[in-house]
Order: C-alpha cells, then structure tokens, then sequence
C-alpha cells in the first residue's frame, strides 16, 4: 500500500509525531505535510528518550536516509523555517518545500497576536492572518519570497506599514498607549525578521520544488508515502466548534487538496487518539473535567503545549467526537495514545451519546489486562473501526501495531 495518511481526531497533541516517526522507521519513504504551519509541534521521543520537536518541519527530517516535503497547503515563515532546518541540520537531500505555499508575513504575526491570541487563544505564529491574504489573493508564495526576495520585501515592507499606520490612527483617536507600546514592539519585531529574511531566502534556494506534481512521481515510482497531518478534527475550519479553531483543515479532504493525489491514491488513513483528551485555546469541551483527575492526567502526561508551553485543559475520552471524525476521514485504523497514563486514575471514564461511563481500573497496558482490552473493545464498537493499535510508553518502538 503506497499512501498512508495520519489524522489527529480530537483537539490536537494526540501524539501523531510519534506514530508518523513510528512508519517513518518502519515503512515510510517519503514523509509530507499538507497544512498548517509552525503552530504544530510534533514530539518525539527516540530510544534513549532524546526529545526531539518539529513545527513546520516534517518528523521525517529526523531520518536521513527519508525525503519529506511541505506541500501547498502549509503556510511557511521563511526566517522560522530557516531557524528550523539549522537547528536540526537538514541537508538539501532531506526536504524540498512547495513554491505555492503562502508565507507568513511580519504584518501576520503581529496581528495575530493583537486580535488573536487574547480572543481566540492562538499559538501566536501567525497562521490565520496569513491564510486571510491567501483567500483573498494577497499572499507572497514561498517561491516568489525566495527567488526575489527584494521585490516580496516591498510588498511585506507595504502591508506591515498600512498596518502599524491602521494602529497609528487608532491611538490618535483614543490615546491608548498600549498601543503605543504596541506599535513600538511591532517595529522591533519586524527589523529582527527583516535582519534574517535575505540570509533565509538565499538558504533556502535549494530547498525550493521546483516540480509540483513531483508527488505523483513519487507516487508512480511505487515509493511508500506517508501523508503527515497537523492539529486535529476538533480544530479544523470547518468544525462546529468554529471559531475555537485553527485556520486550515486537518483532514483527508486536506491532503487531495494540498498534495494534487486523488482519492483512488489513498489507501489507508490512520487516525490518532488519545486515550482521554485534551485541549489548548479557548472554549470548553462537553467531556472537560474539573476534579483532581484532571490535575493527574495533566502532570503524569505531561500535558504543556510543545510550541507554547500552555498547560492543556484534560477531560475524558470523547468517543462521540472520534466517532464523527472516524466517519467523515474514512479512517481505517484507529492507534490509542497515552494508554499508560490511564494507569495512574483510579476511576476513568469516556463519554458517549452525551454521557459519562466507567472503565474498571486500568493496570497494565497489555491485551492481558481485562479493563485495558475493554477500552479498546469500547472504542472498536462504538466507532466500527476494526484495526486499533496502541502506544504502550513514550519512546520509539513502544507500540503494538493490530495490523500494518
Ligand atoms: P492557531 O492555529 O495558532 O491560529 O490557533 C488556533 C487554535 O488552534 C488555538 O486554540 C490553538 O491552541 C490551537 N492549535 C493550533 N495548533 C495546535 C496544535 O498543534 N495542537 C493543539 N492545538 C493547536
């Protein structure tokens, strides 16, 4: 099977990175993003338990002997991609990078963090913003940042002036002088990425794809291609859960769209859970819990943002939501994060049909133990999804496969 794509089916951070790194050392040749941006952080965890985090960057840079590629859909920062590449010294051989990717500008990072992250509780890297201008035809593609980075210098000096003009005209109105100080911050912030921008974009001349449909050679030529998503259903644009959300679609539909494969050329979709859920940003979620498990959940797994360091809000296994995601992904096979946790709650529960049900304690995460089987046997019946597998610790290799 040549395709296999990863999904996140909760609210982001199931622990994707670890199973995309998983086939990546097992089966994967070719690694792709296909949206999002440096809001993700994808963690991993080698066999010595060396942590290892991507943004933007597919996990598959981890391994030198795979090629990855960020496909269209991602909105790329040149001056962070640039950062990122250098801090895990990815050779040219590693990565190509699409030239229709739009790019994050300095006008996008400092709007986000203005009307963003305090109302919707963003990441802060700018993302909305810059998917904003692609839909409304005003994004620089990587490709024209890169090869003429004098000429996307004046579009991206023009935009980030208006802006801070915008600002200007609002503190003469109402005084405020957090604006002020903002407007200040803005400029300081602009000069340091305008300071690196030229260095990235003659860096990552090489890196630059020169051939769009290189995918569908890759795809011809019979090699294994592992499709990486970021963030997770509970987050797409598209969600109900809309506007706690982040601004692309982490989804199946996603991939067609941003990779130009068609939906005969994907054979399995796997999606990522986590044996209970959490969630960054704002909103609350229907299975939050308030009570000293959720404090448990939190410190055993370690639950702070990997780009933000936020602490996560945790509640139960949402089966309702997986289920929704299960059917609208066509997923085929469910992997179960995090099962080693559960271990440490006395009573756990999930939550199905809008209400709240108790697993016996959990004592070892192995089809041996009564309760652990029954969490899976619960999730394989109510989402119809036959294949599940499981992580049973955080490194590399510590997971059990049903079928690959
Ligand atoms: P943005 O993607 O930075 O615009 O943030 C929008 C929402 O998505 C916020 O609630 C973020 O916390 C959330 N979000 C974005 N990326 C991730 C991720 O990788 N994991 C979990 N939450 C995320």
């Amino acid at each position: 099977m040549p395709t296999k794509v990863v999904l996140g089916l909760q609210h982001g951070d199931e622990g994707k990175g670890r199973v995309v790194d998983d086939l990546v050392q097992t089966w994967a040749d070719v690694v792709v993003r296909f949206q999002g941006g440096g809001n993700a952080g994808h963690t991993v965890y080698d066999e010595l338990g060396n942590k290892f985090v991507t943004h933007i960057l597919p996990i598959g840079v981890l391994n030198r002997d795979k090629f990855n590629l960020i496909a269209k859909g991602c909105v790329i920062n040149v001056v962070d991609l640039y950062k990122e590449i250098k801090s895990l010294d990815v050779p040219v051989h590693n990565l190509l990078v699409s030239g229709l990717c739009p790019t994050i500008e300095p006008t996008h990072l400092a709007k986000d963090k203005v009307k963003y992250q305090g109302r919707l509780g963003t990441t802060g890297r700018g993302i909305g913003p810059a998917y904003s201008d692609f839909y409304a035809r005003d994004s620089i593609l990587f490709k024209d940042a890169i090869n003429d980075p004098q000429g996307s210098l004046l579009k991206i000096q023009e935009k980030f002036f208006d802006y801070q003009t915008y600002l200007a005209e609002t503190y003469i109105v109402n005084k405020n002088e957090d604006i002020h100080e903002l407007i200040n911050e803005n400029f300081e912030n602009f000069n340091k990425w305008v300071e690196l921008y030229y260095k990235a974009a003659e860096f990552l001349k090489p890196y630059l794809l020169e051939k769009e449909d290189l995918i569908q050679d890759l795809y011809n030529e019979n090699l294994n291609i592992l499709l990486e998503g970021a963030q997770g259903s509970g987050l797409s644009i598209y969600s109900e859960n809309y506007p706690d959300v982040t601004s692309s679609s982490p989804s199946v539909g996603e991939v067609l769209n941003s990779t130009g494969l068609n939906h005969t050329q994907i054979d399995e979709v796997i999606g990522v859970i986590k044996s209970y859920k959490t969630k960054v940003g704002t909103g609350e979620f229907p299975s939050q819990i308030f009570d000293i498990n959720a404090d448990i959940l939190a410190e055993v797994g370690k639950e702070y943002g990997a780009t933000t360091g936020r602490p996560r809000k945790c509640g139960w296994l949402d089966l309702d939501e997986v289920k929704d995601a299960v059917i609208q992904n066509g997923i085929t096979h469910i992997c179960v994060t995090k099962t080693d946790v559960m271990t440490h709650i006395g009573n756990p529960k999930y939550y199905r049909n809008k209400v709240f049900y108790d697993f016996a304690k959990i004592n070892s995460v192995s089809t041996n133990d009564l309760s652990f089987s029954n969490l899976l046997e619960v999730i394989k019946s109510h989402t119809g999804v036959e294949n599940i597998s499981f992580t049973t610790g955080p490194k590399r290799g510590e997971i059990v496969w049903a079928e690959k």
